[in-house]
């Protein structure tokens, strides 16, 4: 559930300020999130675990803005990094770096350095290679590494393949038979601390039953490292858990921990970590845009809006599906619309064949945009990228500012 909803007049609201009042007074395109349904969806998740230790460790490249991070940091939120760039902007937002897992596959010593020196939570290792590293580096400052491997299960997600990310030929995580293999050398590392075991399997899943196989067979890894004395003390499942975007019907956080918790019930010391991203940040967030003309043709009608593919890349990369509402919604004829933007290539939509009753000028919000979205964000073309707002109750605060045109080359210089 979120809080956008159309009130007074039939008006799509953010909370309660309504969109076409931030529409005019900020301009477009713009992200409009809310900080009620940001803090509704992580206490899903960590309401859903209560009876179990655990840790919410909100995945940061979903969206990265300090004023998203700040309120989840507010609640006690983890956080969940793959670059120093993330982990700045954590602390930066106030975050507890104690909370803070990094995982991703290219982990470079300076990024291991300063993680090492915040002393965060833990490394999830994707790479012998990489045990080595941390291992070196941790010995130059002088301290212990805890680490976690990511275990790749072996397990399709079903979800689109640039999402998929537990199946033996992607390029995450430690291949399942060598598991146990490569904690043996973790463990004899010196200056490394096995703390956990982790996986990620893929992104917008919504079906249980690939988490539910995957956190079988970790649970069997753990067992069998008990065995030799080595001692997982937490399980990260990762993120994944998908959202509604039109008519998927994926789990709630309560079905999807209750299925795990039920597993869970003979390691009552084993601390669950969850790394959500989407499902905490995507339907918290519109994008608003403006129709700026309507071109109808034999074949087809356009909607050139003022939102492009460099704003929200999902259509054009994934084909992905967003729905998109007007925030005004007028009375008459509806026709058939492909909603383009201004960018030169064909790619360049954010929605095809949709019903709409449209005038130029109208005012449409793109739902489901508050992840992947301006954080995937461009300035292809020489686009500005959109501000950001951030709606709490009646106020409405700018999280960040309209990019200036000057800025965008303000790095940049002619030879002499
Ligand atoms: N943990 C790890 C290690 C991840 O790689 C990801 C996402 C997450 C957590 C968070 O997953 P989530 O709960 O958001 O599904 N740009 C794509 C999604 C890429 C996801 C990459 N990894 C999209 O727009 O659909």
């Amino acid at each position: 559930m979120d809080y956008f909803n159309y009130q007074q007049n039939n008006q799509l609201w953010a909370e309660n300020v309504p969109l076409a009042q931030l529409a005019e007074q900020y301009g477009t395109p713009l992200y409009v999130y809310s900080r009620a349904t940001l803090e509704r969806h992580w206490k899903a998740f960590d309401e859903a675990v209560a009876t179990h230790p655990h840790l919410i460790c909100y995945a940061v490249k979903a969206n990265s803005n300090l004023g998203v991070l700040n309120v989840l940091a507010r609640l006690g939120s983890g956080f969940d990094i793959v670059s120093q760039g993330e982990l700045e902007r954590v602390i930066a937002a106030g975050g507890d770096p104690a909370k803070v897992v990094f995982s991703g596959v290219g982990k470079t010593a300076a990024e291991m350095k300063r993680a090492l020196e915040l002393g965060i939570k833990c490394f999830n290792v994707e790479s012998e290679p990489e045990l080595e590293r941390l291992n070196a580096v941790a010995e130059e400052l002088g301290v212990t590494a805890p680490i976690s491997l990511r275990i790749n299960p072996d397990v399709d997600a079903k979800t689109h393949p640039y999402i998929s990310t537990g199946l033996r030929d992607n390029k995450f995580g430690i291949v399942f038979d060598r598991a146990v293999e490569v904690y043996r050398l973790a463990h004899s590392l010196p200056h490394l601390q096995v703390v956990g075991m982790d996986c990620h399997i893929g992104s917008q899943l919504t079906d249980i039953t690939p988490f539910i196989d995957a956190t079988d067979r970790l649970l069997a890894l753990v067992d069998e490292l008990k065995a030799e004395g080595i001692h997982i003390q937490h399980l990260d499942l990762g993120g994944g858990l998908g959202v509604t975007y039109n008519d998927e019907q994926p789990p709630q956080p309560a079905d999807y921990a209750s299925a795990l918790l039920a597993r869970l019930e003979n390691y009552p010391d084993l601390e669950l970590i969850f790394e959500p991203g989407r499902a905490i940040a995507a339907n918290a967030g519109v994008l608003l845009t403006k129709v700026e003309f309507l071109k109808h043709t034999e074949h087809k009608n356009f909607a050139i809006v003022d939102a492009a593919m460099n704003d929200l890349i999902r259509p054009t990369l994934y084909s992905a599906w967003q729905d998109i509402v007007p925030v005004s919604p007028r009375q008459g004829e509806a026709h058939v619309y492909d909603l383009v933007g201004p960018i030169c290539e064909t790619g360049d939509f954010i929605g095809k064949d949709r019903s709409l009753c449209l005038a130029q000028g109208d005012l449409l919000a793109v739902r489901s945009a508050g992840a992947y979205g301006f954080v995937m964000a461009s300035n292809y073309n020489t686009r500005a990228r959109a501000a950001e707002i951030m709606v709490d109750g009646e106020q409405a605060h700018v999280v960040r500012e309209r990019e200036t045109l000057t800025q965008l080359w303000q790095l940049e210089q002619i030879i002499q």
